[in-house]
């Protein structure tokens, strides 16, 4: 007998129609992929990160392919909130899949302010907070690597807003379970992760680094050993849904992920490669649930 799995998820109070979602900053704001992807197949889009105000990023360059990864020193280059809301927000809204916003800030009240602003539009499903950025009011250090910053951060956002709220995690730390519970204490439906991991390259000809930013992040397939496991011990510290992301590029790296607990995955570097394939993952993912006779998504984890 052959079973027509149920891919829908619950993450938190935010429902997905499937469990496959396009990372932020990989995607743009979902809408320049339109021609390319049929963007309704997949479970929500998680628009490039926004700040208050317009930002234009880091000077070049600030892409270099690695060794299976990409290092970005993109800076957070954005349209700022208000274009977001008046140029790309009406035409993201109207596809049948979720719209999650991704935020950044460079202070509490930043994040704070976004949040209030966002909480007052209609058609966005989720806030995702960013907390890898550099509280610059404390001295420059992410949000995301101490568990005092990232609960004060997601206390604010939660006060500011009722939208479904996922705090995204940066890896850049000794203990992720120390991070993951201090956000869920402080109010967050669900956590995501992983970011970047921080990296370099240097230019041995030229003698310095080769991005203008000396450092940046890296992503793709290279992090995806470090993104399994700061995932299973995410879902085995908090209550929370726990979205998976890092190296994502085939169906069975989603599905390693979705074993480890992962209750949705996000498709970043992989998206850069080949438009089409988070569809795939897709595919892939009800593919295997058919063959090894899962009918329910929730009945995936091990
Ligand atoms: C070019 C680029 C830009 C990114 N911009 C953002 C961003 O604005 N906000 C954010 O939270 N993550 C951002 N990320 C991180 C991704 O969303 C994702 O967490 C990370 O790349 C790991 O997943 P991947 O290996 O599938 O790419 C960016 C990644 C890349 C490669």
């Amino acid at each position: 007998m052959s079973i027509n799995p149920d891919l829908a998820v619950k993450t938190g109070p935010l429902n997905l129609k499937n469990p496959v979602l396009l990372a932020s900053g990989t995607c743009g704001y979902g809408i320049e992929l339109q021609g390319f992807v049929d963007l309704e197949k997949l479970g929500g889009i998680v628009v490039k990160g926004l700040s208050l105000e317009p930002r234009s990023g880091n000077p070049p360059p600030r892409l270099m392919e690695t060794p299976c990864g990409l290092l970005n020193s993109i800076g957070l280059e954005n349209v700022g909130v208000d274009r977001f809301i008046s140029d790309k927000l009406p035409a993201l809204s109207a596809l049948d899949t979720a719209v999650i916003v991704n935020i950044l800030g460079d202070s509490v009240r930043d994040y704070q302010e976004l949040a209030g602003i966002l909480d007052q539009v209609r058609g966005i499903d989720a806030i995702e907070v960013n907390i890898s950025c550099p509280n610059v009011r404390a001295g420059g250090a992410a949000f995301g690597s101490d568990p005092d910053m990232a609960s004060e951060v997601t206390a604010a956002v939660r006060k500011a807003t009722s939208l479904p709220l996922i705090v995204k995690l940066s890896p850049n730390v000794t203990d992720i379970t120390l991070i993951a519970r201090a956000v869920e204490h402080a109010g967050a439906d669900a956590i995501s992760l992983i970011n970047t991991l921080l990296g370099m390259s240097i230019d041995i000809k030229a003698r310095r680094p080769v991005l203008a930013n000396t450092f940046g992040g890296l992503s793709g397939p290279a992090i995806k050993p470090v993104a399994l496991r700061m995932v299973w011990q995410a879902v085995r510290a908090v209550n929370i849904p726990v979205i998976g992301i890092g190296g994502i590029q085939n169906a069975s790296d989603a599905l390693e992920f979705l074993l480890a607990g992962a209750a949705a995955v996000q498709v970043g570097t992989a998206t850069l490669v080949d438009p089409l394939v988070s569809v795939q993952i897709l595919e892939g993912i009800r593919m295997y649930m058919k063959e090894t006779g899962i009918s329910d998504i929730s009945g995936l984890p091990i």
